[in-house]
Parts: C-alpha cells; sequence; structure tokens
C-alpha cells in the first residue's frame, strides 16, 4: 500500500499509543495523525519515542465538537481512519453515563460524518472502528462470542460503543462508506492506565495497597496482549474486507482471582520484601449489573486473515509487570493527580495497608 496516511483517534491512549508504535516500528513508508482530546485517559508521554519523528503528528481534538473535527481536519490529507477515541472505563459510566453517549456515540458519528466527506472526494480508503465484545453482553460458562452473536449490551458503557457499532454499519448499508470493525476482549500491557484491574493490582502491590476484587472474583475475562491487539488491526485494515466485523481474542479465559494471584506470583518474585502479596487481597462491593463471562471465537480472522497471536500469555504477563517496574515515572505521575480523587471515591471503604 503506497502513502498511507493514517488518522488514529484516541492515539494517546492505552491501545491507540501502542498501535502507533506497532505502525511505526513496521512501516516506513507511512504517515499517523493522532488526534486525542487528552482527557484523564490520554497522555502524550505514551508517544514519546516519536517526538522527533516527522511521520507523527499530533492534533489536540475533541471529536464532540463537530466544528473543530472538520475545522482542525480539512485540510489534513488523509487516506484512513483508525478510530479508537472512546471513554474506555465500565465503572466510571456506572458514576457517569453522559461522557460515554456525548463521546462514543456522537463522537463516533462525526467522525464517520468526517469520513463520509472525505469518501465523496474520493480520498478515504478506510474507516477502522475499534469495538468491544462487551456489545454482546454476558455469557454463562459456555460458549463464545462470534461476529453473529446478538447485540445485548449491559452497561452504559457497552451500550454506547453498540450504537456505535451500530452507526458504523449503517454508513456502510446507506452511503457506501468503506468501513471494518473489530471486537476484541480485555486488552493488558504497556501505557494500561492504572484503573483498569491489572495495572491496578501491578501498582497496589508495589505501594502495599488492598488489592480489590469485585464480588467472588469468579468473573472471566479473556485477556488480548495489547501488541497482539494492535498486530490484528494492522492486518484487518491491510486484508480485511469492507462492511465486515472480525472478532479478536486469543482464547485466553482466565477469572479475575486467578489474574491476581498470578499478578501476586510475579510481584512476590521480584518483590520479596512485600512477600507474600496475596495478603493484601480484600473482596469488596460488587460492580453493579457485572458481566459474569466474556470469551472470543477468533475463528473468522484465524481463518479468513491467516491471523495468529505472537505472544503467550505467561511471557506477556511477565513482560506487562516488568514494563510497570522500568517506567515508574510514567505511573507516578499519573497516581499523583488528578486520578487520585477517582481512587478514594471508588475505594473507600478499603483500610490500605
Ligand atoms: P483509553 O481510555 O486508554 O484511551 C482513550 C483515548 O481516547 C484517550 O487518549 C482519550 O484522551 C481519548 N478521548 C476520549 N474522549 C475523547 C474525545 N471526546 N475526543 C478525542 N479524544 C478522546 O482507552 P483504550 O483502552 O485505549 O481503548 C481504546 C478503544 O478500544 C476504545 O474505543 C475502547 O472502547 C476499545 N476497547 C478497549 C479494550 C480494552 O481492554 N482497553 C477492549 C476492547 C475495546
Ligand atoms: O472486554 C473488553 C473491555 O475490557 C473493554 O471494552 C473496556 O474498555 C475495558 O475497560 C475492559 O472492561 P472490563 O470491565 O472487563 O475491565 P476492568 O479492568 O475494569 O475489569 C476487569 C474485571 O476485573 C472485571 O470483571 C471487574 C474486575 N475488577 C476490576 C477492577 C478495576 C475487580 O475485581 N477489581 C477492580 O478493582
Amino acid at each position: 500500500m503506497k502513502d498511507r496516511r493514517i488518522l488514529v483517534t484516541g492515539g494517546a491512549g492505552f491501545i491507540g499509543s501502542n498501535f502507533v508504535h506497532t505502525i511505526l516500528e513496521s512501516t516506513e513508508n507511512v504517515s499517523i495523525i493522532v488526534v486525542d482530546k487528552l482527557t484523564y485517559a490520554g497522555n502524550l508521554k505514551n508517544l514519546d519515542k516519536w517526538k522527533n519523528d516527522s511521520r507523527l503528528q499530533f492534533i489536540k481534538l475533541d471529536i464532540t465538537d463537530k466544528t473543530e473535527v472538520f475545522s482542525k481536519l480539512e485540510n489534513i490529507p488523509v487516506t484512513e481512519i483508525a478510530h479508537f477515541a472512546a471513554e474506555s472505563h465500565v465503572d466510571r459510566s456506572i458514576l457517569g453515563p453522559e461522557e460515554f453517549v456525548k463521546t462514543n456515540l456522537m463522537g463516533s458519528f462525526y467522525m464517520l460524518e468526517f469520513a463520509r466527506m472525505l469518501h465523496a472526494q474520493n480520498k478515504l480508503r478506510l474507516f477502522l472502528h475499534v469495538s468491544t465484545d462487551e456489545v454482546f453482553g454476558s455469557l454463562s460458562a459456555e460458549g463464545a462470542f462470534t461476529e453473529t452473536t446478538p447485540y445485548a449490551p449491559n452497561s452504559p458503557y457497552s451500550a454506547s460503543k453498540a450504537g456505535s457499532d451500530h452507526l458504523v454499519r449503517a454508513y456502510f448499508h446507506t452511503y457506501g462508506l468503506p468501513v471494518i470493525t473489530t471486537n476484541c476482549s480485555n486488552n493488558y500491557g504497556p501505557f494500561h492506565f492504572p484503573e483498569k484491574l491489572i495495572p491496578l493490582m501491578i501498582l497496589n502491590c508495589l505501594q502495599g495497597k488492598s488489592l480489590p476484587v469485585y464480588g467472588t472474583g469468579e468473573n472471566v475475562r479473556d485477556w488480548l496482549y495489547v501488541k497482539d491487539h494492535c498486530l490484528a488491526i494492522d492486518l484487518v485494515m491491510r486484508t480485511g474486507k469492507f462492511g465486515e466485523t472480525y472478532n479478536i481474542g486469543t482464547r485466553n479465559e482466565k477469572n479475575n482471582l486467578e489474574i491476581v494471584y498470578k499478578i501476586c506470583e510475579l510481584m512476590d518474585e521480584r518483590n520479596p520484601k512485600g512477600a507474600p502479596h496475596k495478603k493484601l487481597i480484600q473482596f469488596v462491593k460488587d460492580r453493579p449489573g457485572h458481566d459474569f463471562r466474556y470469551a472470543i471465537d477468533p475463528a473468522k480472522i484465524e481463518n479468513e486473515l491467516g491471523w495468529k497471536p505472537k505472544y503467550k500469555f505467561e511471557e506477556a504477563i511477565e513482560q506487562t509487570v516488568d514494563w510497570f517496574l522500568a517506567n515508574r515515572s510514567w505511573w507516578e505521575e499519573i497516581l499523583s493527580g488528578e486520578y487520585n480523587k477517582y481512587y478514594d471515591s471508588q475505594y473507600k471503604e478499603l483500610k490500605d495497608k
């Protein structure tokens, strides 16, 4: 593919920034335009490695502001859009759903409108929409989500993502916009914002703080290393079929307690003074409407696009723990800012050691 110019919304967030790394590390002839509002979850430090690289451009922009979207982007040549920007944390969507509806639904709508304009001018090759397996709702002990599983979102977050997926589909059928949607499972890896399960547990172990496990800890998630996810998105963008959706996952189901135990075990090796870290586990009030189990069937992307994950969970979780140990200043800056207030309100029942 020649002269790729990829506009990456949410490129300063967790997955978006990893995607920028994946593309810039593997592709010489490419330009990336990151657009991001830099909410609490957006961080330009995630892109520090490329700050002097002429292939990367950053534009601060709120996708919920239609005027801003069109005026700031109208003169930027773009051949593909990879749409990651969203409010992404389920617990925050329960505390305050409005931002989720604004960004995930209206923001996606404005990005689609912008894409429609580019497509009408024959400039746009693809609109790639990054979505989640949570749109399919909750599974019991058996089965896995496929691309034809009916939508049944249960949280304000997943409902707002489901709405955006439907808009993307409608723009393909109504306007012929070249779209593809990917629905993936829970990511983990470098630059993961500390509010999410895996980084929260690593950082609390390091600080000798309680490890809050919701309910019984038996809820199951299907963990996907972010670098595998980004390689899969890259493959979908190059070889996927317009109008299709692809599920992305690595058949790696674990219940929450298994994850917390694994992190404690790795921390015992790396921080023997704090061992056993398991003693920090505290069971706390369950998340309202907590989905029991997610599991992705990735057969379609494997069979149709030849996708295979590169990383094994055992090595990737170690690399993740080691990344947080090696990047102390990255997370210390986050923990010492606004995030503190959220953490305290969320976990006020815990008495940290
Ligand atoms: P994140 O919260 O780490 O990052 C989101 C980014 O979007 C941030 O940089 C933020 O500043 C930006 N943003 C938010 N509102 C914006 C707005 N109005 N205008 C412009 N930028 C805005 O999220 P993430 O975990 O990297 O998730 C990225 C995408 O992947 C989301 O669409 C999410 O729904 C989806 N997803 C995430 C996971 C996961 O496990 N993290 C799994 C499945 C799907
Ligand atoms: O499945 C994909 C989704 O995964 C993405 O669409 C979301 O953007 C992403 O945030 C993630 O959602 P989850 O709600 O599954 O992730 P979270 O890390 O918040 O929680 C994972 C599990 O751990 C869930 O069952 C709730 C539980 N949990 C979470 C936290 C933060 C705890 O037990 N304790 C905690 O402190």
